[in-house]
């Protein structure tokens, strides 16, 4: 719970809105579909899982057949992207014997809904990555990134401030700067991550996510497969923004029945990514990505059959995956693998 009369750094206060123990955003609140606040492209359309299942095997193939491949997805949500790539591998039955299912969730109630939703299926949910054998691993992060907490610091008068926030009484807030040392900032980043900046926003848990799971990929190989809304500019900004039954709010509203989130700098995932030694291999939109991987053939395809509201449903969806006025162009494909590794698919046609 929050203290009054005290002030803590954006990223803690993120923290306590959407993972505190006993009232934090995701430990109490399905936040996905009608219902919730927001809905994620699993949740649109199966046919999103489906072209994600049709890349991991080919991804597979690049690596030569592995006898054995573990799948991580972070943040597992309500479960269903899972639930439906393992439906898919079904019908692949040499890949599906070869792989192992995880989820690494942080949310007891998500975990809940998840191991409800998969309970016919093989599927083990991690506390570390430690976990993980050093068979080669892929992981899938579809909006995790967005849901970690992050820091600002702003310029005043050529100084660095962070942003922090006051909390008043009754849940009332505001922001405040506290003048910081960037120096010492930049050596817990590993690099000048001010440089030509007029605003930072970072997220200190990306940054040992990034960490770790490159360390994992250099003793396993594999990947990570990284499925956000972002933006791709040298130039930070403030993209911090709540969500409350799929409206805008105002961060400071709602305090833990609202989600907050915010932008992935891609470019300041590169610098991250090249530091820690690894490859990017591609970076496009979720509307090439899904057309690359044939997403406009399965969706004839499935609709043939169907009856004229049947099929509507099926392209209305596909819109919203794709529409560069829906998420087509917001979300973006990342894909993050060892140096030695060439994999372009999804990212340009084969
Ligand atoms: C925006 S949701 C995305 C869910 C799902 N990937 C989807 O596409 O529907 C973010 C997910 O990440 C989980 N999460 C957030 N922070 C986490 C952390 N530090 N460790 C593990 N899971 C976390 C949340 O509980 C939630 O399941």
């Amino acid at each position: 719970m929050l203290k009054n009369n005290r002030s803590i750094p954006l990223d803690q206060f993120i923290n306590k809105a959407l993972y505190d123990k006993s009232s934090g955003y995701y430990f109490k609140k399905n936040p996905f579909g009608k219902n919730g606040d927001y809905i994620t492209s699993p949740n649109i359309s199966r046919l999103f899982s489906e072209m994600l299942s049709i890349w991991t095997i080919a991804f597979w193939e690049n690596l030569k057949f592995p006898k054995k491949i573990n799948l991580i997805e972070l943040g597992g949500g309500n479960g269903e992207m899972v639930l439906q790539m393992i439906k898919t591998f079904e019908k692949f039955p040499k890949f599906s014997n070869s792989c192992n299912f995880f989820i690494y969730e942080k949310s007891p109630y998500l975990k809940k809904i998840q191991k409800k939703k998969l309970q016919n299926y093989k599927v083990k949910w991690i506390k570390s990555f430690n976990e993980l054998n050093n068979e080669p691993n892929i992981f899938f992060a579809n909006e995790f990134f967005d849901a970690l907490p992050v820091k600002q610091f702003i310029k005043i008068k050529n100084r660095w401030a962070e942003r922090y926030i006051e909390i008043l009484n009754n849940k009332s807030f505001k922001f405040v700067n506290k003048f910081t040392d960037m120096n010492l900032i930049e050596q817990r980043v590993g690099f000048k991550i001010s440089q030509k900046q007029k605003i930072i926003e970072y997220s200190p848990l990306s940054l040992k996510f990034l960490k770790l799971i490159s360390r994992k990929l250099k003793r396993s190989n594999g990947g990570i497969l990284i499925i956000d809304y972002g933006y791709m500019n040298n130039m930070m900004r403030d993209t911090v923004q709540s969500i409350y039954k799929h409206k805008t709010n105002n961060i400071f509203l709602n305090f833990s029945d609202a989600d907050i989130t915010h932008l992935i700098n891609f470019e300041l995932f590169k610098k991250i990514i090249k530091k820690n030694n690894l490859k990017v291999q591609g970076i496009t939109s979720q509307r090439e990505f899904l057309i690359n991987m044939g997403i406009l053939e399965r969706a004839e395809m499935i609709s043939k059959k169907l009856k004229f509201t049947g099929k509507a449903n099926i392209f209305y969806r596909l819109r919203k995956l794709i529409d560069n006025k829906e998420m087509g162009k917001l979300f973006k494909f990342m894909l993050i693998t060892n140096k030695n590794i060439k994999f372009k698919t999804g990212f340009k046609v084969d």
